[in-house]
């Protein structure tokens, strides 16, 4: 895992993305979503030039969208999850942007998601709860005090979205039909409808500061080992050209 501040985005770093992510990035209208943007996507290629030993250039991504793959009017290569590839090819990743926080997993071999989500108390979580969350998630929300429960709901959220993200599925995958257990318990899924299940999953919240709350999904049944890192070394180094 690592962890970075969307304040380090630099000339230097949207120099480390390719054409499609820079065209992507100068469509964004607002400064801070350029500035996480550009940090997401060349940590990615970062962090996956130092575990494979090459360039951070010759690191390629192949998109592929699961849940558009299954329906043979939709393109499931133009979006979706990255997938390594190139000299990377075998590491798997995945990347979650939201306020300050931006965040990249890596594995080799296993596929992994990420999700981290700022708690935003202005939003109201009511209708969105009766969509993403199954009625006895709501009900665990509903035993919660007052003052926890949006926080609770982007618990919920974070979880499922991880693991939606980790089988490519993303959010067209549907909140609704993966099931993990109340917020305030350590993570576990607890069930996940439909023919498209996953055979193995593992779960875990991450600490992402006061104000955010971020899990961590790989599909694997062996135990995980989370490495947690401060990617400011590394992009401040790569910023400046100096490797
Ligand atoms: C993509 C999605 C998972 C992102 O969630 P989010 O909370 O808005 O954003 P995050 O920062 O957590 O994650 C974004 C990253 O997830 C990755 N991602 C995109 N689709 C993904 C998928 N199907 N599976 C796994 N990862 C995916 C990308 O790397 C993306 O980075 P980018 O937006 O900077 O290119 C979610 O918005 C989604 O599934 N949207 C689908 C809606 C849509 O566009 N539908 C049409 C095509 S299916
Ligand atoms: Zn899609």
């Amino acid at each position: 895992m690592w962890w970075a501040d969307p304040n380090l985005a630099s000339p230097g770093l949207l120099e480390l993305l390719d054409e499609r992510e820079r065209g992507r990035h100068d469509r964004f209208r607002l400064a801070a979503d350029r500035d996480r943007y550009v940090v997401a996507h060349a940590l990615a290629r970062l962090v996956c030039a130092r575990a494979a030993g090459c360039d951070p250039g010759e690191v390629a991504f192949r998109l592929h969208c699961r849940s558009c793959a299954r329906d043979p009017s939709k393109r499931g290569d133009s979006h979706g999850k990255p997938h390594p590839d190139g000299p990377a090819r075998g590491l798997e990743i995945s990347h979650s942007h939201s306020g300050e926080r931006v965040v990249v997993a890596l594995t080799r071999g296993v596929p992994v998601g990420v999700d981290v989500e700022g708690v935003s108390a202005e939003r109201d979580i009511e209708g969105v709860a009766e969509i993403a969350l199954a009625e006895n998630e709501r009900a665990a929300l509903d035993t919660m005090p007052a003052g926890d429960r949006v926080a609770g709901f982007f618990g919920y959220w974070a979880r499922k979205e991880a693991l939606l993200k980790a089988t490519g599925d993303g959010l067209s995958g549907g909140l609704g039909t993966v099931r993990v257990n109340p917020p305030d318990q350590p993570a576990s899924l607890t069930g996940w409808d439909g023919p498209h299940a996953p055979e193995r999953a593992w779960l875990s919240d991450l600490d992402a500061g006061p104000g955010y709350r971020a899990a961590l999904a790989a599909l694997t049944g062996g135990p995980v080992t989370v490495a947690t890192h401060d990617a400011t070394p590394l992009l401040d180094r790569s910023a400046s050209g100096r490797g």
